[in-house]
């Protein structure tokens, strides 16, 4: 622009000159213009000079060139009188020219007033007259006005980009624009320094472009800066931070120690700030940036989220954290010994589970061992041959969550005496039992079987074993072994069953006794493994228990005696059998038994029976005996006669009246009916064995003298006659098939109980009974025939009614006599 300006008007100038020239000033010598160039810068609105050589020429003139055109305009010119200023100054400022110069002073200058401005000067020298040609090229400058700035977005989001324009209302360029930046803390930092471009470019925007902006816009005049504008980047929210108060960091994520107090405090960055949510496994607990949980406890464990969230930007960051709260397990640690390497050494075990996180658990008395530490469970492996009995080791348990030390302790000790075998069977000796039992002992001792021969029989066990065999006479006599091992204890124990079918051996094999005595049976039972009891068995094979009245029995270590108690010549004769039976065989002995009857007691006579007293109440009895023979007593038996017959009767009972030692030879009977007729008799007994009754007598009145004859004759013949009576019924009743009428018309048909009171030996069940009647018995007893009329002792107790008392035994005696 300013060679635009300043390189057009020669030639013009030089045409504008010649006439001038040529109408009034002599140019002596034409020679050489001389131009010289100068630039000159004003400001608008102020003053400038603009020179036009060091001294007053004689001739000038001023001519104006307007940017832009070509013409040359005249603004002052100076013929030599003085200068003169046309019109078109007027337009150029307050124009005047300096004094004693052909310079210009310009104030006020306008903008107008910018342009080339030329000097023509002609100094008439000694040598001539010389032309100059200034050409002054004056720029108005324009001093730059406060500036402004204009933001394409005054919230930019973080990663955008955005414009800042520094405007200006007025200013010459070229403009220098820097850019400041006074961040929150008062730091100004340059941002850019642009040239004569008022924007700024900020592209990618971020969080540390906020902050106050100003410009300054700076030209050759001037400088001026804008006011500050605030830039608020809107960013975030940021990955969240989470500060755990207090603070505990483990692999696991945070931890905590049960009913602290514990604080979670969120920040993310982000403008707007971040509103905070705050998460537990998935659900919305609490609202804020700090989340306290006061005395928390260890359900609280688990996954904690802050979720941040820009409510402007409508975007949000997460983050989760683990939170492990941690506590101790419940109780104390729980101590165990077990026996480990096959019972010779012992394992110490410690267990305390439970806690968060795992309890540390140490044995002791064990120092810097690697082993007897660890956590939740250890287990410590101690020598058995290195422990003394009754060893105490502790086990100490500690946890963070507690400043207690909890410990269990465990005494190993060794069982007591020595391990303890026994046999038994089953009942029914269906299975025999080996029991082995080492009781006791810390841990408790292993023990096992094993034959003979060192075959082991069954399992292993603790403390006790029972091997079951089934019952089997081979195991009679064989030996089996049971081992015991135990830490504590070296060798391995044993000991040592034998099992033995029992033996049975008694004293005597036979025993004879007299009826109405005890008698006892006795076995020995030798060699008896398992043991076993003696049962006994009576004559008829029963058991004796059923049987207790009868039978006592009496145990003692190895003998059993068998007491037959009150024995019987008929019922307890026979083989008694003792037997044993264990789980390996049985035996059984008979011993026989043989009940004897004492022998006949002798037979008796009345000597005399009277009353003595016409009274006839007392009555005098004397005897003697027949035969000899022991006896142990005597007894008296009556019968009441039936008036007015006074003839004895079969139907009339036998009345015992007393018992009598075996030296009474007399005996008064009292207290008789005076109007009574009584028959008597007396019979002697051996023990159990009754003798023959003797003669039947009533008694005699005292002292009157046919009368006993009378009597006596009148008896005798009632004897014979009913005698004849019986004869004659036994006939009847042996031939009553014969004789059926007959029969029925002495008997009646209805009168079978009298024929059941006589008590025929018919009428009896022969057989067996009769042969064992028949031992041991005195007398003739040969054919059954005449056994039913044979008198015989009879083993009824005398305390049967004696109305039973056959008649027919008096009259059998007499006739066999
Ligand atoms: C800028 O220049 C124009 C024209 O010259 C003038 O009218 C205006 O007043 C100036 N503005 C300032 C602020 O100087
Ligand atoms: C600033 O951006 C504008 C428009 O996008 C572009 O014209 C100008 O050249 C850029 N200035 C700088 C210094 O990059
Ligand atoms: C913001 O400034 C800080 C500190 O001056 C710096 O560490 C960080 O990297 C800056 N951020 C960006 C996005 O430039
Ligand atoms: C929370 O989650 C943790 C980890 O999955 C779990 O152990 C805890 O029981 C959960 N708590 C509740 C109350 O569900
Ligand atoms: C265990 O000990 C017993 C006797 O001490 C022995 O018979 C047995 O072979 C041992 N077992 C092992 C596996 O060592
Ligand atoms: C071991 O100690 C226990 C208990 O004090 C005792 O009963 C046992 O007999 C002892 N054993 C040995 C082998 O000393
Ligand atoms: C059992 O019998 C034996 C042999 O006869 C005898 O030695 C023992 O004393 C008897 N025992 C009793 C309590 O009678």
């Amino acid at each position: 622009m300013v060679h635009r300006v300043l390189g057009v008007p020669y030639i013009c100038l030089t045409v504008l000159f010649l006439p001038l020239l040529l109408q009034g000033v002599e140019i002596l010598d034409p020679g050489q213009v001389v131009y010289t160039e100068t630039k000159t810068n004003g400001v608008v609105g102020r003053g400038v000079i603009l020179e036009c050589g060091p001294t007053l020429p004689d001739v000038y003139i001023w001519g104006f060139t307007q940017p832009g055109t070509d013409t040359i305009r005249a603004v002052v010119y100076n013929f030599g009188k003085g200068p003169k200023i046309q019109k078109l100054a007027n337009e150029l400022g307050e124009l005047t020219v300096i004094s004693n110069s052909a310079s210009l002073s310009i104030d006020k200058l306008p903008l107008a007033a910018e342009g080339v401005y030329t000097c023509q000067a002609l100094y008439d020298t000694p040598d001539g007259a010389k032309l100059y040609y200034y050409y002054v090229f004056l720029r108005v400058l324009v001093p730059v006005t406060k500036p402004y700035i204009v933001m394409s977005d005054s919230s930019p989001v973080e990663g955008t980009s955005m414009i800042m324009r520094c405007g200006l209302e007025n200013g010459t360029r070229p403009i220098n624009y820097i850019w400041e930046q006074e961040s929150r803390e008062s730091k100004v930092t340059t941002m850019a320094e642009i040239y004569d471009d008022n924007q700024f470019n900020l592209t990618d925007v971020n969080r540390n472009h906020t902050g106050w902006y100003r410009c300054l816009a700076s030209n050759q005049v001037n400088q001026q800066r804008s006011d500050r504008v605030w830039l608020d980047t809107i960013f975030g929210p940021d990955q969240p931070q989470i500060d755990v108060t207090p603070y505990s960091v483990t692999e696991r994520g945070y931890s905590a120690l049960e009913r602290e107090t514990v604080s979670l405090l969120c920040q993310a960055s982000s403008n707007p700030p971040s509103q905070y949510v705050w998460f537990y496994n998935n659900s919305q607990v609490f609202t804020g940036p700090q989340f306290t949980i006061t005395k928390i406890l260890r359900m609280h464990t688990g996954h904690y989220a802050c979720l941040a969230q820009n409510t402007y930007l409508n975007t949000r960051s997460r983050k989760t954290i683990t939170l492990t709260v941690y506590y101790p397990p419940d109780g104390a640690p729980t101590c165990l010994i077990l026996p480990t390497n096959n019972y010779t050494d012992l394992a110490l075990l410690c267990t305390w589970e439970g806690g968060i996180p795992a309890a540390a658990l140490r044995w002791t008395p064990y120092v810097f061992e690697k082993e007897s530490e660890g956590f939740t469970n250890i287990t410590k492996i101690q020598k058995g041959q290195d422990t003394a009995n009754n060893s105490v080791f502790i086990c100490q348990g500690s946890h963070v969550a507690s400043n207690e030390i909890k410990s269990c302790s465990v005494k190993t000790w060794a069982p007591y005496g020595e391990p303890k075998c026994s046999a038994y069977a089953t009942r029914n000796n269906e299975y025999l039992m080996l029991s082995c039992s080492w009781e006791g002992g810390l841990p408790r001792a292993l023990v096992w079987w094993s034959s003979s021969t060192g075959d082991m029989q069954g399992t292993s066990e603790e403390n006790a074993n029972i091997l079951v065999l089934r019952s089997s006479a081979t195991y009679s006599g064989k030996a089996f072994v049971c081992h015991a091992k135990h830490p504590l204890v070296k060798e391995t124990k044993q000991c040592v069953l034998k099992l033995e079918a029992p033996v049975l051996v008694t004293q005597r094999s036979a025993m004879t006794v007299y009826e109405g005595n005890d008698v006892q049976l006795s076995c020995v039972l030798s060699r008896n493994y398992p043991v076993t009891e003696i049962s006994w068995y009576n004559n008829q094979k029963q058991h004796v228990n059923d049987s207790p009245l009868k039978y006592v029995l009496e145990r003692a270590a190895a003998w059993t005696n068998l007491t037959v108690r009150e024995t019987d010549s008929e019922t307890d004769s026979g083989q008694y059998w003792c037997s044993a039976t264990n789980a390996v065989g049985g035996a059984e002995i008979p011993i026989m038994l043989m009940v004897k009857r004492y022998p006949m007691p002798p037979d008796l006579s009345i000597t005399r029976i009277m009353y003595n007293s016409r009274q006839r109440t007392d009555v005098d009895l004397d005897w003697q005996l027949q035969t000899e023979g022991e006896l142990t007593g005597f007894f008296i038996e009556r019968q009441r006669l039936p008036e007015p017959a006074k003839k004895r009767n079969t139907d009339v009972p036998w009345q015992k009246l007393v018992d009598l030692d075996p030296d009474s030879r007399t005996f008064q009977i009292n207290n008789l009916d005076p109007n009574g007729a009584y028959a008597f008799r007396i019979t002697a007994i051996n023990h159990r064995t009754i003798g023959n009754p003797s003669d039947i007598k009533s008694p005699a009145d005292p002292p009157f003298n046919a009368y006993p004859a009378v009597i006596g004759a009148a008896i005798g013949g009632m004897i014979i006659a009913t005698i004849i009576t019986i004869l004659l019924f036994m006939y009847v009743v042996r031939n009553r098939n014969n004789n059926p009428r007959l029969h029925d018309l002495i008997f009646g048909r209805q009168n079978s109980q009298s024929r059941e009171n006589i008590n025929f030996p018919e009428d009896e069940v022969p057989g067996t009974a009769e042969g064992e009647r028949g031992t041991g018995e005195p007398g003739p007893s040969a054919t059954p025939a005449a056994s039913m009329a044979l008198p015989r002792p009879t083993a009824t107790p005398t305390n049967l009614p004696p109305g039973e008392e056959p008649v027919n035994v008096t009259i059998t005696v007499m006739a066999s006599s």
